[in-house]
């Protein structure tokens, strides 16, 4: 095993005896910096693990401890001490929550934030001070392996749910957005060149890192991936003009592990700050490139200043009383492991039992004998990929559990593990209802690990052909079948889909998945997820996906906007879900139907709850150009609020867009540009924006 000595307590002879103003933590990181010697300051820039015991260890043991960078003993500065995500903290037994993606399906900033901040706590209990585990990339087609490491498809969503993940993280450790930029190929993430234009660039595929760099985000990861012919780790376009020039960014990059880095000039001139895990293109190489003059020693300086200037003052953060062993998997992050799985479920489908005229969910407990439980992934421990983003939680509740204990001794379980379809028909007869647990494990999507049997790129996005058989099969038999599907993004399901009544998209649900399943199952929670992407009819909704592309063009359309544009009919589109009442939208009002290029849009809309019990609704504001210079998208999301409303009550939900918010990217200007004309604010329940129709405004010119 690889060993690293490590600078005693995770901020050493930095922790904090007083608060520091921003200014003190300037002046002590420029301090420590003029003490350093070259080699002191290079070793900064460089993960601590030794390379070649490093690497075996990383095969035996991946992420069980924290990964050090930039340990300086001679002044007591500690390293970044790495760990990793997203679904939870990746060492020891964390608190495993639902996979991003289902944390993106709650649209719970709030939520989010404590998820962030227990994360935090877990991190900082187990030795570390930095989480490597806030992946924002978009994503822009369903097949991409690690679709359930991110919050879906749409930049605004994806800013505001990581901005909050980065929020509840950093009152504990420090935080890393990543992968910058374009990443969603998996198998080829190492060579592939994402060409995008500079409108794609900054209008889809930016968006959310900025936003969670104004957030506050201290750290970046770059990707694998190219963009525009450059290797994301070398690449100064990104990491110096847009990233530190216009976004501002006083924080520090480190590279992907292992491939992040191919060439030691090449990275440090694009901005580069710290390689992980281990010295190989940094370390010796990078000294010898500054000593014989072809790099400046005021880049080392630059960079180390960074890393110094965040280790001060993350050094100054924390709730020391909140942080210790005992916190890892704590009784409070399990129940929030629970809720957040609760309000990630979407309930796809709920239709009406044409004996009763009631839909055929939630099941009354009181009112059935014998409930079928079918399927191989009902009774698997099925909370994701086993990547990088591995949790080892102490215990998962699998669907079969959480179902067999709260239907209590009053409901017979009866099992089967569907491989054979005949026996899990004959399972069926005479029960009064059927659930089918079926969809995708690590092995059908996932990192793309090289000699490892795990994912990567999705094969197909349907069900395999067996589980389709399954479904047609046990519902002929029952037809009070309801099936529950668990992935990571959007599964097609046309050739089943109109045969079954009810439908629930679970994701990965974490640790207390199988609870929060039999919760949404039996009426103790009414559903409220909403889907953060498109799920298509077919493959030809999506934008072209080659898992093998060494080049590849993403373009201003994908998701919502390319169905929008095309006129295409999704089977689930995005932002829809339903719940167990009803939500009925009224009085739609512009504060104003003309603003200034520097005003607000300020846009209330009244929701009741129209149905019979308390729920939540996430309500959604989209925007379109309707008169533009430019191509633009027909809508696209510009906020969202969810609120809880009792039966019968109805809430006024208010939304202020900055003008600023509508602009498209010029290319000729290479600037942001709000133009005056038409639009149209749309408020729904879903990106279909059915509820009411759109209301027109304009935008005055200077
Ligand atoms: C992944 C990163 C991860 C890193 C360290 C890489 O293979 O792409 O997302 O943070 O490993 O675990």
């Amino acid at each position: 095993m690889a060993k690293v000595k490590m600078v005693p307590g995770i901020w050493g002879a930095l922790t904090a005896t007083e608060a520091l103003t921003g200014e003190q933590i300037r002046e002590k990181a420029a301090d420590l910096l003029s003490q350093m010697s070259l080699s002191e300051k290079i070793h900064q820039m460089s993960g601590d693990t030794p390379l070649v015991p490093g690497t075996v260890e990383m095969q035996l043991a991946y992420n069980k401890r924290p990964y050090p960078a930039g340990e300086n003993f001679r002044l007591g500065i500690p390293g970044i001490r790495f760990t990793d995500g997203p679904r939870g903290v990746v060492m020891s037994a964390s608190t495993c929550f639902p996979v991003t993606m289902g944390r993106g399906a709650t649209w719970d900033i709030e939520l989010e934030e404590r998820v962030g901040d227990a994360i935090g706590v877990e991190a900082r209990s187990q030795g570390a001070n930095y989480f490597g585990g806030v992946c924002i990339n978009l994503l822009r087609h369903p097949a991409w392996g690690r679709a359930q490491e991110t919050y879906g498809e749409d930049p605004f969503h994806l800013g505001e749910m990581g901005a909050s993940l980065v929020r509840g993280i950093q009152r504990h450790v420090m935080a890393c957005i990543k992968h910058f930029a374009a990443n969603s190929i998996e198998n080829t993430r190492f060579k592939v060149d994402v060409r995008l234009c500079e409108r794609a660039l900054h209008e889809v595929y930016l968006p959310h890192f900025k936003r969670c760099v104004d957030e506050g985000a201290v750290s970046v990861m770059s990707a694998y991936n190219k963009v525009n012919k450059e290797h994301c780790g070398h690449n100064a376009y990104l990491l110096r003009d847009i990233l530190k020039e216009q976004w501002g960014f006083e924080g520090f990059v480190i590279s992907d592990f292992l491939l992040g880095i191919r060439d030691t000039h090449a990275a440090i001139t694009g901005g580069l700050d710290i390689e992980m895990p281990f010295a190989w293109h940094y370390g010796k190489k990078l000294k010898k490139i500054v000593e014989s003059g072809q790099v400046p020693e005021s880049l080392i300086d630059d960079a180390v200043f960074r890393i110094l200037k965040q280790k001060v003052r993350f050094a100054q953060i924390g709730e020391h009383e909140r942080y210790g062993l005992q916190q890892v998997a704590c009784r409070e992050h399990r129940v929030l492991a629970r809720e957040v799985a609760q309000k990630s479920i979407v309930l796809l489908k709920n239709d009406d039992i044409p004996e009763t005229g009631n839909p055929i969910l939630p099941i009354d407990k009181s009112k059935i004998k014998r409930l079928a439980v079918i399927g191989r992934l009902a009774a698997a421990e099925n909370i994701g990929d086993k990547g990088s983003s591995m949790v080892r939680p102490p215990y998962v509740v699998t669907p079969l559990e959480g179902i067999s204990k709260a239907a209590g001794n009053g409901v017979e379980i009866q099992f089967d593990n569907g491989r054979d379809i005949n026996s899990a028909v004959k399972t069926t007869c005479n029960t009064d209802a059927a659930i089918i647990v079926v969809g995708y494990t690590h092995r059908q999507e996932g990192e793309n690990i090289p000699f490892s049997p795990n994912g990567g790129d999705r094969d197909s996005l349907s069900l395999t052909r067996h589980d389709e058989i399954l479904i047609q099969a046990v519902s002929a038999q029952n037809s009070n079948t309801v099936v529950i599907l668990v992935g990571g993004s959007a599964i097609i399901t046309e050739s089943w889909r109109d045969g079954i009544p009810a439908i629930i998209m679970a994701w990965y649900p974490g640790m207390e998945g199988g609870h929060a399943i039999a919760d949404v199952l039996f009426g103790d929670v009414n559903p409220s997820g909403k889907l953060p992407s498109v799920f298509p009819k077919s493959k030809d909704q999506l934008p072209f996906f080659d898992k093998k592309a060494k080049s590849i063009e993403y373009d201003l359309y994908h998701g919502y906007r390319l169905m929008d544009k095309n006129d295409y009919e999704s089977a689930f589109a995005f932002g829809y879900g339903l719940s167990y009442t009803t939500f009925t939208y009224s009085n739609l009002q512009l504060a104003q139907s003309e603003i200034d290029l520097d005003g607000y849009l300020q846009v209330s809309v009244e929701v009741t709850n129209s149905g019979g019990i308390a729920g939540d609704e996430i309500v959604q504001l989209y925007v379109g150009c309707e008169r533009s210079k430019v191509d633009r998208p027909v809508k696209e999301l510009k906020g969202f609020v969810k609120k809880r409303l009792d039966p019968g009550e109805t809430g006024q939900i208010e939304f202020t867009v900055p003008a600023k918010n509508l602009a498209y990217y010029d290319e000729d200007r290479s600037d942001w540009v709000v133009e005056s004309t038409d639009y149209r604010v749309y408020v729904g329940s879903s990106s279909l924006v059915n509820d009411l129709p759109g209301k027109r405004f304009y935008i005055r010119g200077n």
